[in-house]
């Protein structure tokens, strides 16, 4: 069998589910139990015998699809990962082919010029000045820089190792100051928790930064907490901001942070890891006003920009903090040359790097940076809609007004009651919600990621869950 022959069944195969995905077809989520699929998809046997091809390749294929989470599908409501640009889907099939370990120039020139300008790009749409294309040199003076990884928790932590470096440049060396703090919102994302744990901060070091009772950053509250840290004997290290935050989706006032911060000379790292795409909206970008003022940014790809997992960005104003943060030697790799490109491996955890600029470019090659900036105007407004329509239903109860395509909601009655009704809701397969924890209570969570999701599928929804309530007590 040739190449072509196996990639065509599989390109038919995912044309179909496409198509069906979208038009509501079958169910969005089905979980079969495990060792029933193991044994279906003929796991065992393949890895022992092969011999995976033609028509047998297909029924695998048409195995393999039907216990998938569908993510075009209209009812999917559930959590912050694209349903994929499919241009930019074929972007990972490319890479993978090509396996191009682009972290050094030499070994992927095309991935590694692509994320070069890839970030630059990003990069401008923060308000940061970007460093020219290699091998021209940087003039004198400030520049940002970047780097794309696998995803917004490593992003997170590959942001915050560069702040450690500027707080404590021992560390590298010597272990972490004992008196490290990290200042972030009790709802920043939990990557940011880890991340103090893998720096060696310990988990003690993050420390609750003022917050509103929706959890939003007071920064007027902002210099008593850090004169009381001061008090205390610690150093802040980095604040951290949400635009936005994961549980609801609601925006950190950044201007007011970010002036904060640079008057006290303390690194904010914003987690834009959902929220960060509104930059590319003229009328959603004042979301994210301030930005600018920021020492490091997180931007996922395969969240609103709908590139294939896994793709984030990180970024920084100033492009030192990035190249200082690691502080490695390996000689066979990293020595001076005389090159026409750049390696991206003194930026990144990672050794073998995948190509993923190539996944973002073709996520948004099709309808450029105007057709991005539609669909993240399009699924917030869905939003301000949805949760418009949900409070019209007596006894429910929305969070928050929502400022980006995140709602969450509930129903009368204990959390015991909202989980149940979800586990009924899944276990029927047509829509497929998340649930958060907020203001100490449960909540049903929207993340309106799917472009054929409408207001009829959530009036269907709203059905659905209706009905399944009258029979929960
Ligand atoms: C604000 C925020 N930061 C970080 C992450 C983690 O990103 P990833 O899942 O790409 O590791 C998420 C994921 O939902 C998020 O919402």
């Amino acid at each position: 069998m040739s190449f072509t022959t196996e990639a065509r069944i599989a390109a038919e195969a995912l044309e179909e589910y496409l198509r069906d995905s979208q038009a509501g077809a079958g169910a969005t989520i089905r979980q079969p139990p495990m060792r029933e699929l193991v044994e279906s998809l003929g796991v065992g046997e393949l890895l022992r015998e092969g011999g995976l091809e033609g028509e047998r390749f297909r029924e695998f294929l048409e195995r393999y699809l039907s216990a998938t989470t569908r993510l075009h599908h209209p009812g999917f409501l559930a959590h912050q990962v694209a349903p994929p640009e499919p241009l930019g889907a074929l972007g990972s099939l490319v890479d993978g082919f090509t396996n191009n370990a682009m972290a050094i120039y030499e070994m992927g020139p095309a991935a590694a010029a692509i994320e070069f300008a890839v970030v630059n790009w990003m990069l401008g749409k923060v308000g940061w000045v970007s460093p020219p294309l290699p091998p021209a040199h940087p003039e004198a003076g400030v520049h940002a820089a970047g780097v794309l990884v696998n995803g917004g928790s490593l992003a997170n932590l590959t942001a915050l190792l560069a702040a450690r470096g500027r707080a404590d440049p021992d560390a590298w060396r010597a272990g972490p100051r004992r008196d490290l703090v990290v200042l972030a919102p009790k709802g920043a994302h939990y990557s940011i928790a880890r991340a103090a744990g893998i720096l060696g901060l310990g988990e003690e070091a993050l420390v609750a930064a003022p917050t509103d009772g929706d959890g939003r950053l007071v920064p007027d509250r902002l210099p008593s907490t850090l004169r009381d840290l001061r008090q205390a004997g610690r150093r802040v290290m980095a604040v951290v901001a949400n635009a936005c935050s994961t549980a609801v989706g609601l925006y950190d006032p950044l201007r007011k942070v970010g002036r904060f911060c640079r008057e006290n000379g303390l690194w904010l790292h914003v987690d834009g890891a959902h929220g960060a795409s509104a930059l590319l909206s003229e009328r959603l970008r004042a979301r994210l006003d301030g930005v600018e003022l920021a020492d490091s940014l997180v931007w996922d790809a395969h969240k609103m920009l709908r590139a294939p997992t896994l793709c984030a960005a990180v970024l920084v104003r100033d492009g030192c903090d990035l190249d200082r943060a690691f502080h490695q030697e390996a000689s066979y790799l990293l020595h001076a040359k005389d090159e026409p490109g750049f390696d991206f491996m003194s930026r990144t955890v990672e050794c073998t790097k995948a190509g993923l600029g190539l996944r973002v470019l073709l996520s948004l090659a099709r309808e450029g940076e105007r057709g991005a900036a539609r669909y993240v105007e399009r699924q917030t407004d869905l939003a301000t809609l949805v949760a418009a329509q949900l409070r019209l239903e007596p006894g429910w109860e929305v969070a928050v007004e929502p400022e980006s395509n995140i709602v969450c909601f509930r129903l009368e009655g204990s959390d015991a009651r909202v989980l149940e009704i979800r586990r009924r809701l899944l276990a029927a397969g047509r829509h497929y919600l998340s649930s958060t924890e907020f203001r100490g209570r449960r909540w049903l969570r929207l993340a309106l990621m799917s472009p054929a999701t409408t207001v009829d599928e959530i009036a269907s929804l709203v059905a659905e869950i209706r009905g399944i309530a009258a029979e929960v007590p």
